[in-house]
């Protein structure tokens, strides 16, 4: 591994290590991405990408998954709260959320990931010591010990739920790895239901095509998914999930802010920046106990409103293929192998 890049791993690690702690709740994605600096190259992501993979490749394809529609209304609720769960660092504590990490970091659409590479808590590619010091001292074990992240499709019929850290039920599972694992703070019922009936709903059978190529309009309306959701929640009496929803939309909010990265991007971060302290006075109103349907509606449409602007702005940003690879090569990372 050239020096460079376990500089840039160390480097990792300790922006992944170096907080407290019970976090979670001051997890603060505006603050998170508006007050630093944009460099070139400041993508999450990178952190727990093996340094021999294809990079370009990776970073530049969106979500490949392999789901079956759910049943019934409740059960699609329940799924898609699930699916944002599932690629929310919000759901955890400490270093892991800080780090941006998320279910979906190891078990890529759900599934393993071969790419997956964390110095201290990796093995080979694709492995990780769940038992690791790293994310939680409860867990620790003193062994480093890692073992090949597993594909998560058609588990939900087992009667027993990992190897290192076993449970009997998928979602004792669940909040185990959650709140053990990671540092979290108990997620909402819904939250934990969401993630089983997401994982349950996980099949072979209902695979996309192929891969589509990462897209700011996507990543916008992942967000958006997630703060409809909270309305609904929120019509179900249910404020807490609603609040992790309204959290989990500024964090992928934050997500596309650093592929707009370079300083003639100023206009695009500052839009995508007031969309999420709209959110955050949101989520203040949520916790005084306010009816904020209204509000989420209206931050529904402004998400939708800043979509034309930054896909005009897609050339400069790293979204686009050629500019992704200008990057990553001036950061010494593997865009070509
Ligand atoms: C750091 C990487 C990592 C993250 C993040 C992660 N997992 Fe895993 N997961 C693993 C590994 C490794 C195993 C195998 C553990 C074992 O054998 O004990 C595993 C096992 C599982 C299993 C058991 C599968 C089986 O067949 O028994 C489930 C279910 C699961 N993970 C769900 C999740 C969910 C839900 C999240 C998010 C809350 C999550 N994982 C986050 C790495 C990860």
């Amino acid at each position: 591994m050239a020096v460079a890049l376990k500089r840039a791993l160390a480097g990792a690690l300790i922006a992944l290590t170096a907080c407290s702690p019970k976090e979670r709740a001051e997890t603060h994605p505006v603050g998170a991405f508006a007050n630093a600096t944009p460099t070139a190259l400041n993508l999450r992501e990178l952190a727990w990408l093996d340094p021999s993979a294809d990079a370009l490749k990776i970073l530049s394809r969106g979500r490949h998954e392999c789901i079956r529609p759910a049943e019934n209304a409740d059960l699609k609720y329940l799924v898609d709260i699930g699916r944002v769960a599932f690629q929310s660092p919000m759901l955890f504590g400490g270093p892991a959320a800080r780090g941006g990490l998320s279910c979906e970091s190891c078990h890529r659409g759900g599934r393993d990931n071969p790419d997956f590479f964390l110095a201290g808590l990796s093995g080979d590619a694709g492995t990780a010591d769940v038992t690791s010091a790293l994310f939680s001292k409860t867990r620790e074990d003193g062994v480093f010990n890692p073992v090949p992240i597993p594909s998560l499709v058609g588990v939900a019929g087992k009667t027993a739920f990992g190897t290192q850290a076993p449970a009997a039920s998928l979602d004792d599972f669940i909040e185990n790895a959650v709140i053990d694992e990671f540092q979290g703070v108990p997620p909402s019922p819904a939250v934990v239901d969401g993630l089983s009936a997401y994982i349950a709903h996980l099949d072979d059978a209902g695979c996309a095509k192929a891969p589509e190529a990462k897209s700011i309009t996507a990543d916008i309306n992942t967000a958006r998914r997630a703060i409809e959701l909270a309305g609904d929640a929120l019509t179900r009496d249910d404020a807490a999930t609603a609040d992790f929803l309204v959290l989990s939309a500024q964090g992928r909010l934050g997500r596309v802010h650093e592929r707009f990265a370079g300083p003639e991007l100023y206009d695009q971060r500052r839009a995508l920046e007031r969309l999420s302290r709209n959110l955050a006075a949101i989520r203040t109103s949520l916790r005084n106990g306010d009816d904020a349907r209204a509000s989420l509606a209206g931050a529904m449409i402004g998400a939708k409103t800043i979509i034309g602007d930054l896909e005009q702005h897609r050339r400069q940003s790293l979204y686009d293929v050629e500019t992704l690879r200008a990057a990553l090569g001036a950061a010494g990372r593997n865009a070509d192998p």
